[in-house]
């Protein structure tokens, strides 16, 4: 018989981590089990249901038996619907072959990353960035190098770009809005890039998961620029925009040598995402643009009552360009930001995100999810004041 001590997992999972924000979600869990009322700041996820018609249009697929195996690059009538969506509002000239559906924003970009990586190469990521993705590219045994966004945006892009580059580096991985500042890259800092890019013939993973949450500015997709569409993999989501989060489906768009490959990975790690999830996807793509801009409208209102609420704490926060998180700086209380929200999450029942998680870069600051009822910000506001006012010294 093998001994235990023989097996071994794959050495290329030895470096890769596990969700820090999952182990937060975790002791919530365990607070509330308790008995305990938390303030639930952490999580990122839409406060509202999955509209009605979506669900309909997913019970319709049941009824009439459309459960059985799809093409396992997604439907054809959802691969026509997303090309046109993605030529009419992101500019990007793809066709129904450009596009694949996955198993939502993050299957998109596991084989997004696997599908340009070899063992060795690096890959440029703004920090503070989306934590899975640096595990994502560890998992495809290459290394990722953290460009400071601040920095960046302070004294030039492509000076920064170029500072942090190696010989090796091969891909920039573009997030705009942001998870977790809420930063959204200008045109002209988009076009920066993608002359970045062009000069030393770097791949742009793009990642457009809150496209349609930009209070300030426009969201400029990078593969819309001259040039871009040919080496860039864009990829989506219906998690935010739809309220979809568990049905996990979201598409990416390429072109070749990119799409042969995104068509095997997807092939093989899934055979495609479940026949009547997409069917339901179809329809949540049929939702009028107003729908999207009434809901915008909400998150703007949500994002300024936080971000009052954390400036009337003494905290300093600038509002966000996008998204739905606040990324306060929280220095004055530690410059540990897991000790911050521990004592945050210990003394006020508010639970957040320690900025450290997403990066070096998010030091000193902790992350505030506002995608939550008005009177959940509200009474998370008041145990917030409550607490700095008992603990004056922390000001
Ligand atoms: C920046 C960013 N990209 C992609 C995703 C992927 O979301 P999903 O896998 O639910 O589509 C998320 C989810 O939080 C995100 O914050």
């Amino acid at each position: 018989m093998t001994k235990r001590t023989e097996l071994r997992l794959a050495r290329r999972l030895d470096e890769v981590g596990f969700s820090d924000i999952v182990q937060i979600r975790n002791k919530v869990l365990e607070l509330r089990a308790s008995g305990q009322a938390v303030h639930a700041f952490h999580g990122g996820e839409p406060w509202f249901d999955t509209p009605e018609p979506i669900k309909y249009a997913m019970l319709k697929a049941l009824v009439e038996n459309k459960t059985r195996y799809a093409p396992s690059s997604g439907i054809e009538p959802l691969r026509a619907a997303v090309a046109k969506k993605l030529r009419e509002k992101n500019q990007i000239e793809a066709s129904p072959e450009d596009v694949i559906i996955t198993a939502g924003g993050a299957h998109a970009l596991h084989v997004a990353f696997q599908c340009v990586l070899n063992p060795g190469d690096d890959v440029l990521i703004f920090s503070p960035f989306w934590t899975p993705i640096r595990d994502m590219v560890t998992g495809a045994e290459a290394r990722a190098l953290l460009v400071p966004t601040a920095t960046a945006r302070r004294t030039g892009l492509t000076a920064t770009l170029e500072q942090f580059s190696t010989p090796n580096t091969r891909a920039i991985y573009y997030n705009t809005p942001q998870n977790p500042a809420g930063t959204v890259f200008s045109r002209a800092e988009a076009e920066e890039v993608a002359a970045f890019a062009k000069k030393r013939n770097l791949i742009v993973i793009a990642d457009e998961a809150y496209e349609d949450l930009v209070y300030e500015g426009e969201h400029v997709s990078i593969a819309s620029l001259p040039g871009m569409f040919d080496r860039t993999i864009s990829t989506f989501t219906f998690s935010k925009s739809y309220a979809m989060t568990g049905w996990r489906i979201g598409y990416a768009v390429a072109r070749e040598p990119f799409m042969t490959g995104l068509r095997k990975l997807v092939l093989y790690s899934i055979n495609g995402v479940s026949t009547p999830t997409q069917w339901a996807a179809l329809d949540a793509l049929a939702t009028p643009q107003s729908g999207i801009d009434a809901r915008r409208e909400e998150y703007r209102t949500k994002r300024d009552l936080l971000v009052a609420g954390l400036r009337e704490c003494g905290l300093e926060c600038d509002p966000p360009e996008g998204a739905f998180y606040a990324f306060p700086d929280v220095t004055k209380i530690n410059k540990d930001s897991r000790k911050v929200a521990a004592m945050l999450l210990e003394k006020a029942h508010v639970a957040t995100v320690p900025g450290v998680v997403f990066g070096a870069q998010g030091e000193g600051h902790v992350r505030f999810g506002y995608s939550m009822s008005t009177d959940a910000i509200n009474a998370g506001l008041a145990a917030l004041k409550s607490y700095f006012k008992s603990a004056p010294g922390r000001r």
